[in-house]
Parts: structure tokens; C-alpha cells; sequence
């Protein structure tokens, strides 16, 4: 196995807020990784300095040997790192399927409009939107359209896909579709960064896990390991805690 992405001491400032403190991992070729942590722990934010869509305060990204620390969203996606959205948003205006065609042309390397729509539609079909492709995006579920997120995603051909909270708002049947659709993505060869609040799916799709609280990596491992580890524990609980001592206030105020 070689390393694929090397994200080291990675920190993120919003004002005095530290999104982002010091994170270090790598991920190898091929591996399924879960990025876990409680709301606001900073997945997303990790997810947008990997992709260029925030710029690091400090540290530096790696993928395929090459310095990204500071390349456009744009030029990431080219470069073979793709993502989807924790917040959906599809080009309203287009169907379903331009615009997954709109990916195929963008970053997958199709030739012509044509080979685009093919590829877009093969991805369609393998996530299960084909029957869908002429409807305008914004017809969608919420599901389907993290769907097609998915979908476009694929287009651009990625060699690493993070995603982020694709599979919220399905359903325990969806949800096991989601788990083999997932399998197939990486039996294709993409290196997988899966930010999921569903253990379930966390644990029976990754090989090892990261878990993030406050911006910092607390803990990495094996997925059993990781959920055992009382630091782990603790920042969920601790954020239950926080969570109903919170409710309890508002209802003595009101
Ligand atoms: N653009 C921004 N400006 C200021 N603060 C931000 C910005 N983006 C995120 N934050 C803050 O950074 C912290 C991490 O947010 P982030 O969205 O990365 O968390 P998350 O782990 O993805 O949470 P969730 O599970 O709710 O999606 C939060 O405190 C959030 O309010
Ligand atoms: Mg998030």
C-alpha cells in the first residue's frame, strides 16, 4: 500500500475559534475511512481545507506525492479529489443528469458532450438515479440529491472521495443499499474519507476510523478499538451532557 493523502499538523483559525487543531494522518490506497466526532467536532471544515475550499492557517496536504496545501477547489477536483456536500447543492437550473454530465466534462476527462452524457448516465444507474435523469435537480429528495452528489462526484473520476454525511435521512432499507453502494465504490479502487454519524455504517464499512472533537484528532484506530476508547466516549457523552444541561436551562428560562 502507498500513501495516497498525508495531511499534516493541519490548523484552521476562525477568529479565535480553532476549527482545526494540529491534525496529522495519512490514508493509504484503497483504504475506507471513517471520519467521525460530535456536531461541530470540525469534519467538515477538515473535509474543505483537504479540497481547497478553505485555506489552511497552518500545515500542510499531501495527495499523490504533491504539496495541495494550497490548491483551488477546482484544481483538486482535476487532481483526482473529489467530495459531495454536507449541504446539497446541485446547479438548480440543470437536470439530474447535466449535472453529473457537468462533472464528466469538468474533471472526468470526457472527450465530448456525448462521452459525457454516457459516463453521467452509468453513474446514474449505479447509484439509482436513472430513472430520474431528465427531472430537474431540484425535484429531488433530500437523499436523492446526496445521491447525486454522489454521482457527480464519481464523474470526475476520483482517485480519493470524501464524503460528508452522504447517507443522512435514509431509511434502514436505504441504508443498506447505501452500504453496498459504498462497497462498490471502493471495489472500483477509490480511496474512501467517510464523515457518518451512523456507527453502523461507520463500523462495517471502515478499516479504521478517525475520530475528531474540538478540531483535534483525540483518537485512530481500529473501529471497535475507537468506540472503546474512553476519550471517544467521553466527548460523545460529554456533548449529550452539554446538550441536555443545555434544554434544561432553556426550560427553567422560559
Ligand atoms: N466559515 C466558518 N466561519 C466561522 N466558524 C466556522 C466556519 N465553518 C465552521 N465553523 C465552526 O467551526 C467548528 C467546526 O465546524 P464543522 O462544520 O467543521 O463541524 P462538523 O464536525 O462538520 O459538524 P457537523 O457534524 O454538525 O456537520 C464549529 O464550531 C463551526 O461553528
Ligand atoms: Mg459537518
Amino acid at each position: 500500500m502507498s500513501k495516497l493523502l498525508e495531511v499534516r499538523n493541519l490548523s484552521k483559525r476562525f477568529g479565535g475559534l480553532l476549527a482545526t487543531n494540529n491534525v496529522s494522518f495519512d490514508l493509504e490506497q484503497g483504504e475506507i475511512v471513517g471520519l467521525i466526532g460530535p456536531n461541530g467536532a470540525g469534519k467538515t471544515t477538515l473535509v474543505n481545507l483537504i479540497t481547497g475550499v478553505l485555506n489552511a492557517s497552518e500545515g500542510s496536504v499531501v495527495f499523490c506525492g504533491k504539496d495541495v496545501t494550497r490548491q483551488r477547489p477546482n484544481e483538486a477536483a482535476r487532481s483526482g479529489l473529489a467530495r459531495t456536500f454536507q449541504i446539497v447543492q446541485p446547479f438548480p437550473q440543470m437536470t439530474v443528469l447535466e449535472n453529473v454530465k457537468a462533472g464528466a466534462l469538468f474533471a472526468g476527462g470526457a472527450i465530448s458532450g456525448a462521452q459525457a452524457e454516457r459516463d453521467a448516465m452509468e453513474h446514474l444507474e449505479f447509484v439509482g438515479l436513472a430513472p430520474q435523469a431528465h427531472r430537474p435537480a431540484t425535484a429531488l429528495t433530500l437523499p436523492s440529491r446526496k445521491r447525486l452528489e454522489l454521482a457527480k462526484s464519481l464523474a470526475m473520476k476520483p482517485k480519493l472521495l470524501l464524503l460528508d454525511e452522504v447517507n443522512a435521512g435514509l431509511n434502514t432499507s436505504e441504508i443498506d443499499q447505501a452500504l453496498g453502494l459504498m462497497r462498490a465504490i471502493a471495489a472500483r479502487g477509490i480511496t474512501i474519507l467517510l464523515i457518518e454519524h451512523l456507527m453502523k455504517v461507520v463500523t462495517s464499512l471502515s478499516q479504521r476510523v478517525l475520530v475528531l472533537h474540538h478540531g483535534e484528532l483525540i483518537s485512530q484506530g481500529a473501529p471497535n478499538a475507537v468506540l472503546n476508547d474512553p476519550r471517544v466516549i467521553e466527548a460523545y457523552l460529554g456533548n449529550k451532557f452539554a446538550a441536555r444541561e443545555n434544554a434544561m436551562a432553556k426550560k427553567e428560562i422560559a
